[in-house]
């Protein structure tokens, strides 16, 4: 039996640092990276074969020359497209970002026909729901990265204004990876203790704000690019729980055939990951509040997904 390899497309900040988060956990034997700059691809590569050689790991990085050399993958992330800039929203990528998913799918359904693809571009939602209109593969093989990391941004401003718990918080945030993201402060814990025995309605709604803000805030500081340590471990989780067949449950962003009433749209929900990638979606019984708001996520995502119609990107 070979070894699992995992494609990387797009070597940006995200795509190296989930590179790396895979070398050192040595989850898989290779570590294939794809970028249009092949040397930086090279480079980055060395460093991480060196990196991981450090660690005692047995994961090799390698680069596929061509994306045609991206083969036999068991699962491909892909990060390559335009980043988030300072004052662009997710949704101003929409068409540049779609483009350059279906380029690549174009491919790699070809040259990679078992793998599960975990999208990370952005806007993320409209990313899955372009990789699984390109493919017409199963919706169970693509499923995008964005719930983990908001959850986790979550959990983060919980420890921030509790100041104790790290590590014993687990937050959930749904619908989809835009400003009506759904975090659901009735479905959050610190060390099984609901959330809302903890803090006040005043100080989780502060946490609310913080965590659809969590993205943005960090590119206003940086200046000049998005975040991506917490983005790519939040993709590697996801690479591992496929590898391993974990069967574990994470927010992700699939489509819809029917789950909480949605149908023929992707948004972000829990989800049991294993082997053959999203294999079970668990549907949540949300109160009227929650429900509310998970509509007008998805409405966004919708809206998105028209757009791209109404540009005839289907029929291009
Ligand atoms: C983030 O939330 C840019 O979507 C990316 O950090």
């Amino acid at each position: 039996m070979r070894g699992k390899r995992v494609a990387i497309i797009g070597v940006g900040n995200v795509g190296s640092s989930v590179a790396y988060s895979l070398a050192m956990s040595g989850s898989c034997h290779e570590v294939m990276l794809r970028a249009n700059n092949v040397d930086r691809a090279k480079g980055i590569a060395l460093d991480l074969s060196q990196a991981s050689q450090s660690a005692r790991k047995h994961t090799i990085v390698t680069v596929a020359k061509k994306l045609e050399d991206v083969k036999d993958c068991d699962v491909i992330v892909v990060t390559a497209g335009s980043p988030r800039l300072p004052g662009m929203s997710r949704d101003d990528l929409l068409l540049k970002n779609a483009k350059i998913m279906r380029d690549i799918l174009k491919v790699v359904k070809l040259t990679s026909p078992n793998a599960i693809i975990i999208p990370v571009s952005n806007p993320l939602d409209a990313m899955v729901y372009v990789a699984l209109k390109e493919t017409l593969w199963e919706r169970n093989r693509v499923l995008g990265m964005a719930g983990v990391l908001d959850s986790a941004r979550m959990a983060h401003f919980v420890y921030e204004k509790l100041q104790y718990g790290a590590g014993q918080i687990r937050c959930s945030v749904m619908g989809g990876h835009g400003d009506d993201m759904v975090p659901l402060p009735r479905f959050s814990t610190v060390a099984g203790v609901p959330l809302t025995d903890l803090l006040t309605w005043d100080e989780i709604n502060e946490i609310v704000d913080k965590t659809k803000n969590g993205g943005a805030q960090i590119v206003s500081l940086l200046k000049d690019g998005s975040a991506y340590y917490a983005p790519a471990k939040s993709t590697a989780l996801m690479v591992e729980a496929v590898l391993s067949d974990k069967k574990q449950i994470y927010p992700c962003a699939v489509m819809l055939r029917g789950e909480y009433g949605y149908t023929d749209v992707v948004s972000g929900v829990p989800t049991m990951i294993g082997a053959n990638g999203a294999e079970k979606i668990i549907e949540a019984n949300l109160n009227d509040h929650q429900d509310r708001k998970f509509a007008k996520s998805v409405s966004s995502v919708q809206s998105l997904i028209d757009a791209l119609y109404e540009n005839n990107f289907f029929d291009k």
